[in-house]
């Protein structure tokens, strides 16, 4: 377990204070001080309350972004962030949600510390910084999943398809289609649309699985192109448009708005093209990693921001990482698609993930997995084929 909150011996002779003071705008050190100590006894307290629940948890301090150059470089004393939140913020830690006071009502805390520091709140957060974060997320999580039994990299380059037959049965026959597939990750599904003879192009925020994405490219020699960027950036790196535009498992819940989405995926559709789309249920959403107890919106509520040991690839990988998501429901979904020009051909739920990414799952059949003891009487999935018409 990380040192976690240094005692105030330690912290004054460490030089955590003089670079908060350095770096976030303090008007001296003095106020750095009495800031950093402030917030440790909120930690401390906190600790102690989580403590009670689970020894596992691991408290980050920070405040809002403010500290994002001390987590940076903070290696020395081992601080680690810890978001402040703002009340519309949800926390969660390793899939437990923590009681909101901890974070969002403490309203005393936070409010004599903006008195204190008046800017605190209007520097970037988590969630204003979240492009930032999930980028570091992602790429982090890209080794490990590169490695993992979940992705098969040994079987995907002896030619196993990454596709599940829910994606193969919309998409249909892809040969000689122009694809975009958004939110490539590390480009298997890409590379595997290519096998099947199309001329698939992957974009993905992470840099380090675009690199790993065009290294497989190559080593499997299959012509599939790749574009490292924000997806919302998009028009500034292509100017291309396509018979389909794919994405799916996981991917709208890194995008704060689907009106935007949905504005991209219509830009980049020739008149007449397809839009095949296979995404979690947002029920699945709701519940906590053990699907024991409803904690979040079935709607769209704001951002979540997530701290997650292991990855869902590897559980026990040994990496740590922020993000930030959100939850979308169906409706938000298909209306961002509509009111931007598409038509919804079909809609479809699934009561079971053809991948084993979640717990306590079962192995209903070859590739079917369902929560254990909901069986199935949740969805898990669902797809929607769009067009658009002009
Ligand atoms: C779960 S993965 C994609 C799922 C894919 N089916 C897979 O398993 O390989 C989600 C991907 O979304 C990417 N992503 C997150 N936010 C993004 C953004 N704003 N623009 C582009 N890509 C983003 C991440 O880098 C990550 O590779």
């Amino acid at each position: 377990m990380n040192r976690l909150i240094l005692s105030q011996k330690e912290a004054e002779s460490s030089n955590l204070i003089d670079k908060l003071s350095a770096c976030s705008g303090f008007r001296d050190r003095a106020r750095a001080r009495k800031f950093y100590f402030r917030q440790s006894d909120f930690c401390r307290r906190s600790r102690q309350l989580r403590r009670k629940e689970s020894t596992q948890y691991k408290i980050k301090f920070a405040v809002h972004s403010r500290l994002t150059e001390i987590r940076t470089s903070s290696k020395p004393c081992d601080e680690k962030p810890f978001f402040l939140k703002k009340s519309s913020c949800k926390v969660r830690r390793n899939g437990i949600f923590f009681p909101p006071f901890l974070y969002t009502s403490n309203k005393q805390n936070h409010g004599s510390l903006q008195n204190d520091f008046p800017n605190l709140g209007q520097t970037m957060t988590a969630e204003r910084n979240y492009l930032e974060v999930n980028k570091h997320s992602w790429n982090n999580r890209t080794d490990a999943h590169l490695k993992s039994d979940f992705y098969d990299l040994d079987g995907f380059l002896k030619g196993k398809s990454s596709l599940n037959s829910i994606e193969l049965d919309l998409l249909g026959d892809v040969k000689g289609k122009s694809i975009l597939h958004l939110q490539c990750h590390f480009g298997q599904d890409t590379i595997s649309l290519g096998r099947l003879g199309a001329k698939a192009t992957g974009i993905d925020l992470a840099d380090k699985a675009i690199e790993s994405a065009k290294q497989l490219a190559k080593e499997t020699r299959v012509d599939a192109s790749f574009i490292c960027c924000n997806l919302y950036d998009l028009p500034n790196y292509l100017d291309q448009q396509f018979d389909f535009v794919f994405t799916s498992y996981g991917t709208i819940t890194w995008l704060p708005d689907l009106d935007k989405w949905a504005k991209i995926i219509a830009h980049f559709l020739k008149p007449g093209g397809k839009f095949i789309f296979v995404e979690f249920h947002p029920v699945v959403w709701m519940f906590d990693d053990n699907f024991e107890k409803v904690g979040y919106n079935y709607f769209n509520s704001g951002p979540i921001i997530e701290t997650e040991t292991g990855t869902y690839a590897d559980k026990s990988a040994n990496i740590e990482q922020e993000s930030v998501c959100w939850n979308h429901s169906t409706s938000e979904v298909l209306n961002s698609l509509i009111s931007n020009g598409l038509e919804i051909n079909s809609f479809d739920e699934f009561d079971y993930s053809p991948y084993n990414c979640f717990n306590k799952t079962i192995e209903i059949e070859p590739h079917k997995y369902r929560i254990g003891h909901l069986d199935n009487k949740i969805p898990m999935v669902f797809s929607v084929v769009a067009s658009k018409k002009y």
